[in-house]
């Protein structure tokens, strides 16, 4: 028997041939000698009308007994009608009900409470499934970028004895007989690797236990990071930002429809260019100073100061060199002043803030050996990190890019557990 062949919903046209397709109902509208039924597949969606006349009589029985998310094949002519979506509406001849079920749950009047016991379901909605495909193009371009910029990609582990982002987000476990951390970042293994590979990068998960539920942050999230050898501070921004210009245009190419569906206006990414602007530290504390904040040159900037930046700039830019105290022990400091360090981070506009946090690393042995100490962490568990810097030692610098806070700006969402099919926040391991 031939295989049979199905047409993509968003794909059908008006034509003299028949088109068999099948999916999901996404909306069902009963009358008395015709049935209304919006099919859905990954593509879309496409009307389809079925007339008692036109069907056999199984065929109409089924169709009395389909509802809302039941699994069907549908068989007829595509002709057009201005009244439908893409302008086309299936004739149906066929009308095969494959799988009822029970009633679906899921509905516009329940509460978030709800929806969130029954993501499971949830992910089939319009808004997850266009943020889902812009965000399989936001992985699918970085990783283009890195290997059109002949980085090796590399698997390094997630498990780790080495905390890298500070000890009070850490989620440990107990690893047989001793205890563990989920990765916050696989920075500390990239560094390792540029000693084979120069040019290296992973997408891995990383975990931060941070106890706070804010629009922008997530306890498992998906992190994009590269490190390279011979590379300083300024190298390391610009690979920045031709990979995120690179990933914007990606996006506009591919993901129109996703964008328009969204309701996401694209101006403000349809003028993104490389280079990006960059403030120092200093700069952008006078420029918040300038809009009514109150602030030392070294304090620590929050979320609400960032996000006032990143209205004020309007375009992508970078915040660099960080006070020291802010970062941790890896970052390089500045030779001159040392209260400064190598530490950039990218942020986008509209009020979304950091994309990014990227810099030069210590090669300074001694230098590197006091800030992890003054981190608190006992230097047995680096030892393995400190190494690096004995042998062979280079000048390498490299970055972090969070897969969602990319994907939430792209997408113009409310909060950043939108772009999760699963977000993992502080009351929510299940489903
Ligand atoms: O700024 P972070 O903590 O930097 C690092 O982890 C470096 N070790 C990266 C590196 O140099 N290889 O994290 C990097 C990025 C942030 O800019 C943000 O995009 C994302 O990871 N990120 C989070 N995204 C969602 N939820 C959270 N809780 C996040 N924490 C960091
Ligand atoms: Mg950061």
């Amino acid at each position: 028997m031939p295989e049979q062949t199905f047409t993509r919903a968003a794909e059908v046209i008006p034509s003299e041939d028949s088109v068999t397709i099948r999916g999901w109902i996404y909306r069902i509208r009963k009358m008395k000698d015709k049935i209304f039924v919006v099919l859905r597949d990954a593509s879309g969606i496409i009307q389809c009308i079925g007339q008692e006349d036109n069907l056999n009589p199984e065929a109409w029985k089924m169709l009395n007994e389909a509802a809302i998310e039941n699994y069907i094949i549908v068989e007829g002519n595509p002709v057009e009608d201005n009244r439908a979506v893409n302008n086309v509406e299936v004739k149906l001849t066929d009308f095969k009900l494959m799988h009822k079920g029970e009633i679906f749950p899921i509905a516009k009047d329940k509460s978030k409470e709800f929806m969130l016991d029954n993501t499971h379901l949830f992910v089939r909605s319009f808004q997850s499934t266009n943020v889902w495909k812009v965000k399989a193009s936001v992985l699918r371009a970085s990783r283009e970028w890195f290997f059109e910029n002949d980085f090796y990609e590399t698997t390094p582990p997630i498990l780790t004895g080495s905390a890298c982002e500070g000890g009070s987000t850490l989620f440990s476990l107990k690893y047989f007989d001793s205890t563990a951390y989920l990765s916050q970042s696989i920075q500390l293994y990239l560094e390792a690797l540029i000693y084979s590979l120069e040019k290296v990068y992973a997408i891995t998960p990383s975990f931060r236990a941070e106890k706070m539920r804010t629009k922008r942050h997530v306890n498992e999230f998906w992190h994009i990071e590269g490190e390279e050898a011979f590379v300083d501070f300024e190298g390391n921004m610009k690979i920045q930002e031709d990979m995120v210009a690179y990933i914007v245009q990606y996006v506009l190419e591919h993901n129109e429809k996703e964008f328009r569906e969204l309701k996401r206006d694209t101006s403000v990414l349809e003028s993104i260019k490389a280079p990006f602007k960059k403030v120092s530290y200093k700069e952008a504390i006078d420029t918040l100073n300038e809009n009514g904040f109150d602030l030392q040159w070294d304090d620590d900037m929050k979320t609400e100061e960032e996000r006032a930046l990143s209205n004020i700039i309007g375009e992508p830019f970078f915040v660099r060199d960080y006070p020291s105290k802010h970062k941790p022990f890896y970052v390089k400091l500045h030779e001159d002043d040392p209260k400064w360090c190598y530490s950039a981070d990218l942020m986008a506009p509209e009020g979304f803030g950091e994309l990014i946090t990227g810099g030069q690393r210590e090669d300074v042995l001694d230098t590197l050996v006091r800030r992890i100490q003054e981190e608190g962490w006992e230097i047995e568990d680096y030892s393995w990190y400190v190494d690096l810097r004995k042998y062979g030692s280079v000048p390498h610098s490299g970055f972090g890019l969070g897969a969602e806070r990319l994907t939430w700006w792209l997408c113009g969402l409310d909060t950043i557990q939108e772009t999760l099919p699963f977000p993992r926040t502080r009351n929510r391991v299940y489903p």
